[in-house]
């Protein structure tokens, strides 16, 4: 039996199926049998091309859930038959981001998990809740646990307070899971009005269309008497950052995620910032010790991250045309078989 992988060969260029021989895990290392992976914005960067000086050829894409099936030595707490995820910073263990810690991410300058077997450190990967699927398994690696980071290590959410999620990504629409889970109120924004439903359905409890109402920010002051929101997940960056301070509570927490709009600068004024007192923190998903916590909390809520849909892997392609056109409620999801 061979191993089968896709890679990018050259920066921009098409994804490559291979065929490769079947890793074995040393010391240190286990070998996953991935059965599903899901799709990051992150991943649509680096197959254009977006990410300098990585290596090549590479294995993308850095969510990932299977069954370790070999286990090397010195490895504890793991055995042959576990269900695992990957985690998106294979190096950062615990504590604060450091460079060190942030310096190798999956599917960038390691191997990815767009392939039929992973070769792994023990402590890059982590045991699933038992209670998901694979897909939405794999979901939690980075969008998921950058939801939970944002809002309940960083902005330590309380119940009752008020979360803005923008859109309906993978990101925002685990957000929405996770505050409506922890007993806060959720108002979700979308340009479109049956995503704003299943927003709806997922936990929210107030909706904006943010293109028929572009100005946004005085409607979430409307539903929340002037007061503004506690948290607010930023994705949409240049053109969606001064609204989102606007729409903020004094005091509140605004997480720095994503740039859906792009990488020019903003108009915002840092006066803005002062006047509301409020913590602007940048995000880079997360830790294991995170993740860890985040897996705890998943299993005793029952929560799900939502997939909108999913592919046969070998599909690869349709799906990431799929993400590009930006119509998914949730993640978009590859089922990985041998
Ligand atoms: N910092 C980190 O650790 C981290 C981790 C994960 C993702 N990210 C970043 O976060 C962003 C979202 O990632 P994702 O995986 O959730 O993306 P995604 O699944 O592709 O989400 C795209 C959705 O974002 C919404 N959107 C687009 N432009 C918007 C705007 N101007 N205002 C409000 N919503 C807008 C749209 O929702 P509607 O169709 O409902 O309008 C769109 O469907 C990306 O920039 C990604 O790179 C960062």
């Amino acid at each position: 039996m061979r191993a089968r992988a896709f890679q990018i060969e050259a920066e921009g260029g098409p994804l490559r199926r291979v065929d490769k021989a079947l890793p074995s895990a040393g010391p240190g290392e286990v070998v996953v049998a991935l059965r599903a992976t899901t799709i990051n914005n992150h991943d649509l960067i680096n197959l254009a091309g977006g990410y300098r000086g990585l290596p090549l050829p590479r294995i993308p894409f850095s969510d990932g859930c299977g069954e370790v099936v070999d286990v090397g030595n010195a490895v504890s707490g793991l055995r042959r038959g576990d269900r695992v995820i990957v985690q998106f910073f294979p190096n950062w263990q615990a504590g604060p981001p450091t460079a060190a810690a942030l310096s190798t991410v999956r599917g960038d300058h390691v191997e990815g998990c767009l392939q039929t077997h992973l070769r792994a450190r023990a402590d890059a990967v982590f045991k699933a809740p038992d209670h998901l699927s694979d897909a939405e398994a794999a979901a939690l690696g980075c969008s998921g646990l950058t939801a939970w980071r944002s809002l309940v290590v960083e902005g330590c959410l309380k119940p009752g307070q008020v979360v803005v999620v923008q859109g309906s990504g993978g990101v925002s629409t685990c957000a929405i899971s996770i505050a409506h889970a922890l007993g806060a109120r959720v108002i979700a924004t979308s340009s479109s009005n049956d995503k704003l439903l299943q927003a709806r359905a997922l936990g929210a409890d107030a909706t904006v269309n943010y293109r028929e109402q572009p100005d946004w920010a005085k409607a979430v002051l409307k539903l929340t008497e002037g007061r503004g929101a506690d948290h607010i997940i930023e994705v949409g960056g240049p053109d969606t950052f001064a609204q989102s301070l606007r729409a903020l509570s004094l005091g509140g927490h605004l997480s720095v995620i994503g740039a859906l709009t792009g990488t020019h600068g903003t108009d915002l004024s840092p006066r803005a910032i002062m006047a509301k007192n409020a913590t602007v923190k940048g995000i880079t998903v997360g830790s294991r010790e995170h993740l860890q916590d985040f897996c705890r909390m998943v299993a005793s809520t029952g929560m799900r991250p939502r997939i909108a849909r999913s592919f046969v892997w070998t599909d690869a392609d349709a799906a990431l045309a799929c993400m590009r056109e930006q119509r998914h409620f949730g993640k978009l999801a590859l089922a990985i078989t041998d």
